[in-house]
């Protein structure tokens, strides 16, 4: 897909054209005037007929009958003009980006409100490689889509054909699909099967985003891992021939400064979790493919970094095992050390993440981070407290805190805090060890928090329980189901926050 900015008037010459409107300019919006004569009076008609007013999430098509040049028109509702913001119209550019897909465009124009602002030009793109997100990559014959979206044009009411994209306005648009293009790949990463993206398979992948974009990129592989004394990732690895890996890319501005800060993410990488010996039932078990979403966006994301080249260092580290039962899998009661030295009663072989994510944030911080940020489809729980479309968010420090919820907020990703009990810290005792990696049922995804932030020492920390957000069984506003990059987006506008 390729976006640029175009016009986006009544002559446009595209498939399909997409207006986004506000309730209280609906009546006098001169796009929809200019639209409308050139209809013949048709739009304004099918305004009234549909009862459309422009709140939020409304939509209206129409049919040109070829007389203007884009075959359909669409007006997606925004609600009220003062309430539009970021968020509000990245979904609506996702609308125009699935409405495409559907009517197998393409070409599609989307016209944009405010002519002066080109962060608008940014979320737009975002939002419309968002929302033509599809996954293809098994299908054949029938079913494989006939068209793709291949071009789209972003303008703004009132632009006209000849209209130069200034380099401000240019580099807004490929900020944007930076930011997508990683969350799509993340997608990719999530909704690939098992039994194609393997460990080693998504530690090559690796390879090849960082020798693409200029980073640095380090591999462990399994005797490295041993070799290193990551016990714990060794440990939920070695049940399974497809074995564990342990991914290190990062990036570094060019220019020296003395103030950048270091942040590093670090994402728990299952490419399965079957349970391993403590088996899960087989309801349920596929979506398990999906267990590697934190190093899915944890990697996926430092494509857009290498891209936006923000004045922050930046590491991604994945753990990636598969979780499998085998005659060489790790079993309750077994007794491991780790990288950072503590020994670690296994109870539950399911409660895999916070193994390998012990030895990945324990690596994490002998890079002395200012924040280290972990992400992980870490417990069931969560998605019980939380719901499906909202992470578990936990942090050992009040302004990175403040600092990470802000940017959810204005990414548009829910997170909420939740508290690190102290009192829970009891159920992980352990006779035999210096830690049972479980506790009680009850507050399961704070006790795995609680596990977490043993391995962290006094790095400044924070743990996103993304069980529920990151693969969803329905489409959302951006996303359609299955894997959705959720976080990701975050990411970038938290980096963002500590440039300069
Ligand atoms: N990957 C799962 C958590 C999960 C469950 C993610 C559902 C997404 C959807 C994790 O490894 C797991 O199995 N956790 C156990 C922990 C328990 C054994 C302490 C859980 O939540 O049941
Ligand atoms: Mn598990
Ligand atoms: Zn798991």
């Amino acid at each position: 897909m390729k976006i640029a900015l175009g016009s986006v008037g009544a002559s446009a010459t595209t498939d399909l054209l997409t207006v986004l409107v506000t309730e209280d300019q609906l009546d006098k919006d001169a796009l929809v005037n200019e639209l409308d004569e050139a209809l013949g009076g048709a739009l304004r008609i099918a305004i009234s007929d549909e009862d459309f007013t422009g709140k939020k999430d409304s939509v209206l098509v129409l049919s040109t009958a070829r007389k203007i040049t884009p075959k359909k028109v669409q007006l997606v509702g925004l609600g009220a003009s003062s309430k539009v913001g970021e968020i509000e119209l990245r979904a609506a550019a996702a609308r125009a980006g699935r409405w495409a897909n559907a009517e197998k465009a393409a070409s599609l124009s989307i016209a944009l409100r405010n002519k002066d602002d080109h962060a608008q030009l940014r979320t737009a793109a975002e939002g419309v490689i968002l929302g033509a997100y599809r996954f293809t990559r098994y299908l054949t014959g029938e079913r494989r889509p006939k068209k793709e979206l291949e071009r789209v044009h972003l303008g703004f009411h009132g632009t006209k054909e000849s209209a130069k994209a200034s380099a401000e306005q240019k580099k807004a648009i490929a900020r944007g699909e930076a930011v997508a293009l990683a969350v799509t790949a993340a997608r990719d990463f999530v909704n690939d099967p098992p039994n194609e993206l393997t460990p080693a398979r998504l530690a090559e992948s690796a390879q090849k985003l960082a020798a693409e974009h200029g980073l640095d990129a380090k591999i462990l592989d399994f005797a490295g891992i041993r070799k290193a004394g990551m016990k714990l990732l060794e440990a939920v690895g070695r049940g399974s021939r497809n074995e564990p890996r342990l991914i290190h890319l990062s990036y570094k501005p060019e220019k020296a400064r003395k103030s950048r800060k270091r942040v590093v993410f670090v994402g728990k990488g299952l490419t399965f979790d079957s349970g391993g010996l403590c088996i899960k039932p087989a309801q349920g078990m596929g979506d398990m493919k999906s267990d590697m979403a934190g190093a899915a966006i944890t990697v996926a994301l430092m494509a857009a970094v290498a891209r936006l080249a923000p004045d922050v260092e930046v590491h991604a580290i994945a753990a990636a095992a598969e979780n499998m039962p085998d005659g060489d899998a790790y079993r309750p009661g077994d007794v491991f050390g780790s990288l950072d030295g503590k020994t670690v009663e296994i109870i539950n072989t399911d409660a895999e993440g916070r193994l390998v994510l012990a030895d990945a944030l324990a690596y994490a911080r002998k890079l002395e981070p200012d924040y280290l940020i972990d992400h992980a489809t870490l417990t069931g729980a969560c998605l019980i407290a939380l719901g499906t479309q909202t992470a578990g968010f936990y942090a050992n420090d009040d302004k990175l805190a403040e600092l990470y919820l802000d940017a959810a907020r204005g990414a548009g990703e829910s997170l909420w805090r939740m508290p690190l009990l102290d009192e829970l810290r009891d159920s992980l005792k352990s006779d035999v060890a210096d830690m049972k990696h479980t506790g009680d049922r009850y507050g399961g995804s704070i006790t795995a928090a609680l596990f977490l932030r043993e391995f962290v020492g006094d790095a400044k920390w924070a743990h996103l329980d993304i069980a529920g957000p990151a693969y969803l069984d329905r489409p959302s506003a951006l996303s359609p189901k299955g894997g959705t990059g959720f976080g990701l987006l975050t990411m970038v506008r938290f980096l963002e926050a500590l440039e300069g």
